[in-house]
């Protein structure tokens, strides 16, 4: 698209300017198409300076989600991937679902400003305004066993850790087994779904929440002590479009290692760095069920271990987490 094109060209030359002239003659469009194509992006919340004798220069960039400006910001394009960014969407997760099952061909991304029906675990609503966060999910056809979903889940939390790193002064966390967190509070959470024939994932769903420009003061107020957002962190507006492309970088690498079964070493690495919850004592409530122990890791298949006051190590598939007190 040469609207992704001329952002390219532009974003290449910051600071400085590119000739409307020679961007012409590089993409092969008129110059007329290219004043054309500027002023649309324009009027979505770009800005240029222009002088006559240099060119063009970006001034100013979109605070929303943009597809032109994610796409013109991909380090790598990985052929048959596409991406989309609606204004609006019950659910990144069903709308993947949805073309999914209408046969669209993975991987593929959907990207939202807002989410009327944000779910999160144990069917619990995500707050999805549009306040510059993130939503978003990746469709896969996997062809992996049912049982690694669990793993799948951890080493997507690892690699969004690694990624939030890059933006903010804080080391990122992840609690087990899909949050993402700075101490006490939540900054993101995932959602990972599948469908399942017999013995193989037909297809699976990665959702990502992750606050990342909502001020503390946005949340629902039972929510604004255990919610933060990376921008709090960081003292500073981040760039939503500019994290999206990275994002999108990593989750393809990161799958592609997972299904080569290429992870296994760097995971065991990445979760003892980033894993809140070893040597804690913890209380984890199964449905019905609750369960105390000191926290010892996670086994191969990504279940949390734990050890009870007998000294029995168990490892439990799911479940709800919470810290009792220091080790
Ligand atoms: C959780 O912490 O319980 C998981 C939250 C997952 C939220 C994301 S937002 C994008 C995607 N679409 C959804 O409806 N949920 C996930």
């Amino acid at each position: 698209m040469t609207e992704t094109l001329i952002l390219r060209e532009l974003i290449a030359a910051e600071p400085g300017w590119v000739s409307g002239g020679a961007m012409a003659a590089k993409l092969g469009v008129s110059r007329v198409s290219v004043w054309h194509q500027m002023e649309k992006l324009r009027a979505q919340g770009f800005s240029f300076e222009a002088q006559p004798a240099r060119g063009y220069r970006l001034s100013g960039r979109p605070g929303m989600l943009h597809a032109g400006l994610v796409e013109a910001q991909l380090k790598i394009r990985r052929k048959g991937f596409t991406f989309a960014v609606l204004d609006e969407v019950d659910s990144t997760n069903d709308e993947c679902a949805r073309q999914l099952a209408a046969g669209k061909t993975a991987p593929f991304a959907i990207f939202a400003q807002k989410q009327t029906k944000g779910r999160g675990r144990f069917g619990r609503v995500w707050h999805s305004a549009a306040k510059g966060n993130l939503y978003c999910s990746f469709a896969f056809r996997p062809r992996i066993a049912p049982e690694r979903m669990q793993t799948f889940t951890l080493w997507m939390g690892v690699t969004i850790c690694e990624l939030v790193s890059k933006f903010v002064p804080v080391l990122p966390g992840v609690k087990w087994p899909n949050d993402i967190v700075f101490g006490a509070r939540k900054a993101g959470g995932m959602l990972t779904e599948a469908r399942v024939d017999a013995d193989e994932i037909r297809d699976m769903v990665f959702g990502l929440g992750l606050n990342v420009n909502s001020p503390a003061s946005d949340w629902p107020s039972e929510l604004s002590r255990r919610a933060v957002s990376l921008s709090e962190l960081a003292g500073v507006p981040i760039d939503l479009n500019r994290l999206t492309a990275a994002l999108i970088g990593r989750v393809l690498l990161a799958y592609e290692r997972f299904t080569d079964g290429d992870h296994v070493d760097l995971f065991a690495e990445l979760w003892n760095k980033h894993d809140v919850l070893r040597g804690r004592e913890v209380t984890l409530v199964e449905g019905t069920r609750k369960r105390r122990g000191k926290v010892l890791g996670v086994d191969d298949v990504g279940s949390l271990l734990l050890r009870d006051d007998h000294g029995h190590t168990r490892g439990f598939r799911a479940g709800e987490v919470t810290v009792e007190k220091d080790a």
